[in-house]
This record gives C-alpha cells, sequence and structure tokens, in this order.
C-alpha cells in the first residue's frame, strides 16, 4: 500500500519526512513542510502530529518542531486551533494566471477578496431601481422604443447635466454630454476620434493602458508623486493626457491645484486634450469634494464617468462631457444608432438621479465605505503598525506601503491565505521601469498593496482584514551585514 494513502488518519502520530540538506534544522523543517502541503500530500485540514512526536520521530529538540510550526501558523500554511492541535489551513491553492503575468500568486477561488475595483454587489439598491424602472418604463416616450439616438437620451442627459453641475463643478449642457457604456467605452471612442500619442500616468489600470493600444494609441509613461502626475512632463507630442485628477489611480493622491493649472495651460499651448477619468470623485470623506478639472476649461478637458464604483459595473452605463468641437465626431463614432447601452436603462438611471435616489445611494455608500477604512485603518494600526496606509482620503480602496522588496512576498503569503489582494507593481506602465530623471535610470516602482474594501460583504469583511494582517511581512527586514571599519 502507498505509505500516503489514508494520511489523515495516520498523520496523528507519524509523519515521514526527509531533512535534505544541512544547516538551521528548523528551516529545513519548514521546507519539508510547505513541500507537503505545496505537493498536496498533506491536504488541507489534515492534522499534524504533537511537537514531541515528530521531534522524537527526526530527532529534533520539541522546541524546534514548535517554532516550526509557530512560523507556518503566521504563514498561513498552517493553522493552529485551541484544543484541537496544528493543522494543514483550509485555503485555495494559488495558481498560474492566464492573463495576468504579473501576478502569478493570483488566488483561484479566494476566500476573501480585496481587490480593488468594484462595490459589494450585494448592496445594489434594488428596491430604488426598481422604483425607477417602473416609473422610467411608464412615462417613457415611443422613441424611446425606437433603434436609439448615439447620443444619448435626452432625459439622461439633462439629469446628469444638473447632478454633475452641482457635484463636481462640471460645466455641462445636456447637448456636450454623451452617453456610453463606461468610462473604457470613452476612451475607445476618443482614441479613434483622437489619435495617440497619449501621455498616462505611469500608476494606472493596466486594462486602459492596453484599450487604448489595440486601438492604435500608444501610452508614454508620466511621472506621479505626492501631488499626482507630473505633469511638467507633457510636451507638445503628447496629442491627450489621461488622467485620474480627483484621486490618482491607485496611489491615492489628488492633484495638487498648481499641477490642475498647469495642464490646462499645457492643452490651451498645445492643443492637446486632458482626458479626466472621475471613477469615483463622488467618494471623498475627510473633506468637500475635489471638483473636477473640467469646470476649469470644458474646452479642453473631457470628463468620463460611470456608475460602475457608485451603483454597478454590470449596468454599463458611462458619460463623456466633451468639448464642443468634439461632440459630433465623437457621436459619429458610435454610429448612426445606439448600439451600446439600453435607452430604458438610460430612462432608469434618469428617474433615479431626478428622485433623488442616487445622491441617497451615494451618501449611504459614502458612510459604509468610510467605515470599511476605518475598520481598515485601525486593524493595521493594532497588528502592522509599522506598514503606512496611504490614499484614504478618497475612494474605494487604500495603499499599504510595504518595505521595498517584500511586495511580491506579501502578495504570494495573501494567496495562501485564500486572499485575494494586489501588489502596486501590477499597476506601473511596463514603460516606467525604463524612466530617466535627469539623465539617470529611474525605476519609480514603491513597494505596496492596493487593498479594495468595498466589496466584500459586511460579513465577510473582518475576515478578508484578518487575513491581510496574516499576509504582511513582519516589523522590518534584518539589517544587512555592516562593512569591516577601515583600518
Ligand atoms: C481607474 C478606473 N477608471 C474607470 C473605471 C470605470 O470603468 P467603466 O466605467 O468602464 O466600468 C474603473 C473601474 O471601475 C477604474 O478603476
Amino acid at each position: 500500500m502507498n505509505s500516503w494513502v489514508n494520511s489523515a488518519e495516520i498523520l496523528g502520530s507519524d509523519l515521514p519526512l526527509e531533512l535534505s540538506g544541512t544547516g538551521n534544522r528548523r528551516a529545513l523543517l519548514m521546507d519539508a513542510l510547505r513541500e507537503a502541503v505545496r505537493s498536496g500530500r498533506l491536504a488541507p485540514g489534515t492534522r499534524l502530529p504533537p511537537y514531541r512526536s515528530l521531534a522524537a520521530d527526526l530527532g529534533l529538540a520539541r522546541n524546534t518542531v514548535a517554532d516550526a510550526y509557530a512560523e507556518l501558523v503566521a504563514e498561513g500554511w498552517l493553522a493552529a486551533r485551541q484544543g484541537s492541535g496544528t493543522r494543514v489551513a483550509e485555503r485555495a491553492a494559488p495558481v498560474t494566471p492566464v492573463h495576468r503575468p504579473r501576478t502569478p500568486e493570483r488566488v483561484a477561488r479566494p476566500v476573501h477578496d480585496l481587490v480593488q475595483g468594484q462595490p459589494d454587489p450585494s448592496v445594489f439598491p434594488r428596491t430604488a431601481w426598481l422604483a425607477s424602472a417602473r416609473r422610467a418604463l411608464a412615462a417613457a416616450p415611443d422613441d424611446a422604443f425606437g433603434p436609439g439616438d448615439p447620443h444619448g437620451r435626452p432625459e439622461l442627459r439633462r439629469a446628469l447635466s444638473g447632478y454633475l453641475a452641482r457635484v463636481r463643478g462640471v460645466r455641462a449642457a445636456p447637448e456636450r454630454i454623451v452617453l456610453c457604456s463606461g468610462a473604457a467605452h470613452g476612451l475607445r471612442l476618443l482614441a479613434e476620434v483622437v489619435g495617440g500619442p497619449w501621455a498616462a500616468e505611469e500608476y494606472g489600470l493596466p486594462f486602459h493602458r492596453e484599450l487604448l493600444a489595440s486601438h492604435g494609441v500608444g501610452t508614454r509613461p508620466l511621472g506621479v508623486d505626492a501631488d499626482g502626475a507630473r505633469v511638467d512632463g507633457l510636451t507638445r507630442h503628447d496629442r491627450a493626457v489621461l488622467l485620474t485628477p480627483a484621486h490618482q489611480f491607485p496611489t491615492g493622491g489628488p492633484l495638487h491645484p498648481e499641477r490642475r493649472a498647469a495642464v490646462v495651460d499645457w492643452a490651451r499651448a498645445t492643443g492637446g486634450l486632458v482626458v479626466e477619468d472621475d471613477y469615483d470623485g463622488e467618494f471623498r470623506y475627510d473633506r468637500q469634494p475635489v471638483g473636477a478639472v473640467q469646470g476649469l476649461d470644458p474646452e479642453h478637458v473631457v470628463l468620463l464617468g460611470s456608475v460602475s464604483k457608485s451603483l454597478s459595473p454590470a449596468l454599463r452605463i458611462g458619460w463623456m462631457v466633451l468639448p464642443q468641437r468634439l461632440v459630433a465626431p465623437v457621436v459619429a463614432a458610435k454610429g448612426e444608432r445606439e448600439p451600446f447601452s439600453s435607452a430604458t436603462e438610460q430612462l432608469t438611471l434618469a428617474d433615479f438621479i431626478e428622485s433623488g435616489a442616487y445622491d441617497r445611494q451615494v451618501r449611504r455608500m459614502r458612510q459604509r465605505h468610510r467605515r470599511r477604512r476605518d475598520q481598515l485603518v485601525a486593524a493595521l494600526h493594532a497588528r502592522a503598525p509599522h506598514v503606512r496606509v496611504t490614499g484614504i482620503a478618497a475612494g474605494l480602496h487604500a495603499v499599504l506601503e510595504l518595505p521595498p522588496g517584500t511586495e511580491r512576498s506579501a502578495v504570494r503569503a495573501a494567496a495562501w491565505q485564500g486572499l485575494a489582494v494586489e501588489g502596486l507593481g501590477d499597476y506601473l506602465h511596463p514603460g516606467a521601469e525604463h524612466r530617466t530623471v535627469a539623465g539617470a535610470p529611474c525605476v519609480p516602482h514603491r513597494d505596496g498593496l492596493v487593498v479594495g474594501y468595498a466589496t466584500p460583504a459586511e460579513s465577510a469583511y473582518p475576515e478578508a482584514l484578518d487575513a491581510l494582517c496574516r499576509s504582511l511581512p513582519p516589523v522590518s527586514p534584518p539589517a544587512p551585514p555592516q562593512p569591516p571599519a577601515a583600518p
């Protein structure tokens, strides 16, 4: 009989392990145990032998086994529970992704989800949305059921015009608004109408860069620091610049007021276009919302917005507030009919905004996100005070700054905890690694985790935070050995 068959039954007292190599016995034991878990020899939930019996079998001190178990518990490989000994942790195994080579630690079926991106789907305001849908359908004119105008339903453009002016300081006559299926669709249309090349923040959504590239628009990385994008790096060769001024994505700061003015000056001087991705502008916690750059100069700025963060990315409703000269070309680029977003959904959203339901939902979500953010900050303060959390004044995510060189191991440790979370490096423009500053090569990457705190259901959030804290590197890596003092 294969000696590993029924291992879960016999491991209460017996775990043959070969400690290969020389050196620290605890480290060798940890390697052997990790390998046994990784290979599947020790299945999740399997109880490990008591310290004393394993120590006797392997000729080790009892404390060596105890220390090895404790470290593997801290790393998430094992779980210790009072009264039931130490077991192999119940967690999803990391898998190598097909589409995301930068995150080989991506979790196949995460138990916990702190990947930034979407609001908790369980809080979609179904009742209020249904009420708006009923009213909108009952009141819809017959032409709403025709082939559709690519400009978008006038009811929604009017509703957005008032809402965006009131909440975001956007100067948007309804004729300047073209409805689309989200920011991604807006970018696609702008790529076609404006052409390239563009500049883009060196930290940004890879999907957006890839989407622009697939429509023939290359992007050049623009440095990002604590005051947002380094717009002084723009040149007259850039046709457009893609920015996230309210809450730099994903590092988290607002664009400095002087840079807001400077980017508008650049656009005026060169005829370039500022593309303002206002993806989470309504979710500001510590002060009044930072208004949209578009309000400074509507003839040189396009504002992109959508309900993906405020309601749901499933609705696929977004808007572009365009300079006058771009309205007709963008509508033409959409085609003669509206093939992208449903007129009845547009009418529903118009009612949702006009009836005040949208404001109520945003306020409710703002409170909830702020509470989540505070829980995250409190958990880190208590359990990982050495980890700085930044970008928390707004949005649905925060950045945890990590010691240099620890990002990938933290993402890997998270995967072993069944926690899906992404590293800051996943958002770095590939060209940024080759950027030079004052003629010297400069690698701008900062180690960090991008933690989306909005997605988990209320009941799942504390455990997700717990898994996150367990994934973080310890206080500080050991100091490198000092060279001997010169004689
Ligand atoms: C930076 C950024 N911009 C915009 C969006 C919204 O995209 P869309 O409107 O295409 O869903 C997202 C994702 O939700 C995002 O992360």
